[in-house]
């Protein structure tokens, strides 16, 4: 072979890994966003354990909610969903802003942004759907269990 068919197939090789590199990451970014849905949650805390079936909520099988019925910030992102927890760490100190805003934001557009805490954010999220579906948990005991 001579040495131009070599570098020639070097090249080739090399686009060749990149593009299957690049791919196999695509694929692990998206499952890894995508897929891997916690199965249960246990919350803890002062008034007693929390065990949450997140799949129960989102199976055809179980329930059947869209992912955005609940991790609603951004409205449609599929690569952004994350815990509510990197966000709802209300109230902060006046001036500071949550790393997890800034992914997406500059501190100016999030600086005053009164950010609600976890346990609020649940108790309405949680509760109000459970009343409007007429089905699930309302009373403090159904959920804090533990
Ligand atoms: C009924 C409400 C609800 C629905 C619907 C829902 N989730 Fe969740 N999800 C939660 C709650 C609550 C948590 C726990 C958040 C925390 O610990 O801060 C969570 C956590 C997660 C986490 C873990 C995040 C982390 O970093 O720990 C992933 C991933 C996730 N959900 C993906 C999904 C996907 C994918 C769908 C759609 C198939 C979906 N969720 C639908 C309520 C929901
Ligand atoms: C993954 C990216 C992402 C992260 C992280 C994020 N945002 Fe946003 N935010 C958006 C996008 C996109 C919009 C445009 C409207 C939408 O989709 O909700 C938006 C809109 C907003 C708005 C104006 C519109 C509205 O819904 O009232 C505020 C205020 C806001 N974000 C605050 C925050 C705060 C505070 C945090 C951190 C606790 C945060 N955002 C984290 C992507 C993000
Ligand atoms: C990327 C940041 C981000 C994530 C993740 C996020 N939220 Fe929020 N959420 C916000 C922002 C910003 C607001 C508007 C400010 C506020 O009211 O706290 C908000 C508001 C809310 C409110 C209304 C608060 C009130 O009492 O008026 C509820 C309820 C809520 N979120 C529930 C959830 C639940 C449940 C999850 C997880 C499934 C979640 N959020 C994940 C950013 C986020
Ligand atoms: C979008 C609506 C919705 C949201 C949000 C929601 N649920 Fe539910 N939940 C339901 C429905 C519907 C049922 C079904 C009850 C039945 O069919 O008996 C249910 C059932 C339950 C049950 C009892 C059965 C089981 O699956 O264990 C628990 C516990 C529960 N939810 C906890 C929670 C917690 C904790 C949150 C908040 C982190 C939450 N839910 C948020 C709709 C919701
Ligand atoms: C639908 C289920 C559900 C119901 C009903 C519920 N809780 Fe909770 N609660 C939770 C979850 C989930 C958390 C975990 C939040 C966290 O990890 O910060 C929590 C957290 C808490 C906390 C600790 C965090 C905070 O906000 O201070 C207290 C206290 C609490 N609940 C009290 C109550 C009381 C009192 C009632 C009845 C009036 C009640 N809860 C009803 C699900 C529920």
């Amino acid at each position: 072979m001579s040495s131009k068919k070599h570098l020639q197939l070097a090249y080739g090789l090399a686009i060749v890994l990149l593009v299957v590199g690049v791919g196999s990451y695509a694929y692990t970014a998206l499952t890894a966003t995508v897929l891997d849905e916690p199965v249960r949650i246990q919350f803890k805390s002062v008034a007693g354990k929390v065990l949450y079936s997140h799949k129960m909520h989102t199976a055809e099988t179980g329930y059947g909610f869209a992912c955005y019925d609940c991790h609603h910030h951004p409205e449609d992102d599929e690569t952004s969903l994350r815990a509510c927890g990197d966000c709802h760490q209300g109230p902060l100190e006046e001036g500071v802003v949550l790393e997890s805003c800034l992914e997406c934001h500059d501190s100016d557009e999030v600086e005053d942004t009164e950010i609600t805490k976890m346990g609020d954010a649940f108790h309405s999220k949680c509760i109000q759907c459970h009343q409007e579906a007429e089905a699930g948990p309302e009373e403090c005991s159904q959920c804090h269990v533990l």
